[in-house]
């Protein structure tokens, strides 16, 4: 792979490419909605990842070749202001100019980039692609940042250059991420822990079903979703109510009266979900896969209820899912309003799902799904070629 995309390179700016660089997506094991809220998330990175070329240049000039969207881009050091509309290369940009911000001198590259997470997908593209840049720039500038503060700028860049309002879970798993293991964050304190993934003692895998339903409406429905949870937090904090990542769900409902109806569901499920982040947690370190497989329903149906994030097609597969004996829970994966659902599911059972639920999909008229097996893959990483 990296032969023939270095072969590229060289077609392309005429030069061999001196750093490599690369940062993989992810899926959601459960912790939805949760990160931007001080809570627990659970993911694991995916062997899917963004590969990334790089020769300095002399002058302030960036020159991009996006392989994917075959399509090309360039810009200048000096040129760079937050919330351009320059389409993806934004993305590109915004690292740059995070790093300048940091006071990092810069010299100007020539990139080429190449993955295979899909997009729009919620398996995190743009995290991988914004971890991906930062690695392969600092490995080219030879700086050496730690991991939680490489994340942390990938979500400065995506909130502030992009527009983005993300949290901080995708860019800190493609920093961090260990293969076979998933990773428990507080994204309030940022302590992590590695649990461990041995799904195959019983022949279990996560499939990612991709509804192809873009998300077109998932930016603003997002940015409406993180100013709710705000409000809801707001209002319980001005009445003493402690966070929502330690608080018992009794104690919330005490409070069911007073508050906003639509504020108090948004509330519960950011509670019941740091509950159910906690307990997979436990149960994985037990090899207790039933129970995980249970409390990925249990996240769905907090997500569509009480968050209210899902779409007809995530719901439908949802339902199918629990429908094929072998599939121990399904439920949406990353911010929703389309993208993908992950279920959890028995190797000899992937082949039936897939096909029931593919042929049931299109007798809805619903967009074709695309499936995949996927497994817990590596952080990301640079190195001078
Ligand atoms: C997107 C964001 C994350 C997180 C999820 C929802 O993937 O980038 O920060 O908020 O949605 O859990």
């Amino acid at each position: 792979m990296l032969e023939s995309l270095i072969h590229r390179f060289e077609q392309i700016f005429n030069q061999k490419p001196k750093v490599y660089s690369s940062a993989p997506g992810r899926i959601n094991i459960i912790g939805e909605h949760t990160d931007y809220n001080n809570g627990y998330v659970l993911p694991a990175a995916i062997e899917r990842r963004t590969h990334l070329l790089w020769a300095p240049k002399q002058n302030e000039e960036v020159l991009v070749f996006s392989e994917n969207l075959n399509q090309g881009g360039k810009f200048n050091l000096k040129d760079l202001h937050p919330r351009s509309d320059r389409n993806w290369l934004k993305y590109v940009e915004g690292i740059f100019w995070v790093l300048k911000e940091e006071g990092e001198e810069l010299t100007g590259a020539e990139i080429l980039i190449q993955g295979d997470v899909p997009l729009e997908a919620g398996l995190s593209s743009s995290a991988s692609l914004e971890i991906g840049l930062l690695q392969g720039l600092l490995a080219l500038i030879k700086r050496e940042y730690p991991p939680q503060q490489i994340a942390k700028l990938g979500q400065k860049a995506e909130n502030e250059y992009v527009g983005v309002h993300c949290g901080l879970m995708d860019q800190f798993i493609a920093v961090l991420a260990e293969s076979s293991t998933a990773l428990f964050l507080d994204c309030e304190t940022l302590h992590f822990e590695y649990v461990p993934l041995r799904l195959d003692k019983e022949n279990l895998v996560f499939l990612v079903y991709d509804t192809g339903v873009p998300r077109s409406l998932a930016k603003s429905k997002y940015n409406e979703r993180r100013l709710e949870a705000q409000q809801a937090r707001d209002f319980l904090e001005k009445r003493g109510f402690p966070s929502l990542k330690t608080a018992y769900l009794n104690q919330l409902e005490s409070f069911e009266k007073e508050i906003n109806p639509l504020l108090f569901r948004r509330a519960r499920h950011i509670l019941t979900e740091n509950q159910r982040v906690l307990m997979a947690k436990r149960a994985l370190e037990r090899d207790d896969f039933s129970t995980v497989g249970e409390l990925l329903y249990a996240s769905h149906s907090s997500l569509k209820n009480d968050y209210e994030v899902s779409c007809p097609e995530l719901d439908f597969f949802v339902d199918i899912a629990s429908s094929v004996s072998g599939c121990l829970g399904a439920r949406l994966v990353g911010a929703g309003f389309g993208g993908s659902a992950i279920a959890l599911v028995k190797q000899d059972a992937v082949e039936a799902l897939i096909d029931k639920a593919t042929r049931e999909a299109l007798k809805n008229n619903f967009p074709k799904p695309r499936c995949w097996v996927v497994s817990a893959g590596s952080k990301a990483s640079a190195f001078w070629l």
